[in-house]
């Protein structure tokens, strides 16, 4: 099965860009898919809020 790689950026911080990327992949868990999510803003919001 092939991978797909999603990608949320924009040049504006503070737009909702994490919550975006963190409620795709909770949808497309719910769904039955494999995800791994990965913030790499320096702030590692994702991360924290996942507990990875
Ligand atoms: N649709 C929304 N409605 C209301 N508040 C929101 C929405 N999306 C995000 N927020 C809030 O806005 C703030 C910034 O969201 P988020 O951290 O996702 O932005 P970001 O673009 O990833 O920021 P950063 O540039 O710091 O990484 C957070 O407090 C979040 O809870
Ligand atoms: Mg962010």
């Amino acid at each position: 099965m092939a991978a797909q790689v999603t990608t949320v950026a924009q040049q504006k911080g503070g737009a909702g860009n994490t919550r975006m990327a963190a409620h795709l992949a909770i949808a497309w868990s719910d769904a039955a898919r494999t995800v791994a999510i990965v913030d790499i803003d320096p702030h590692a919001y994702t991360e924290a809020r996942f507990a990875v």
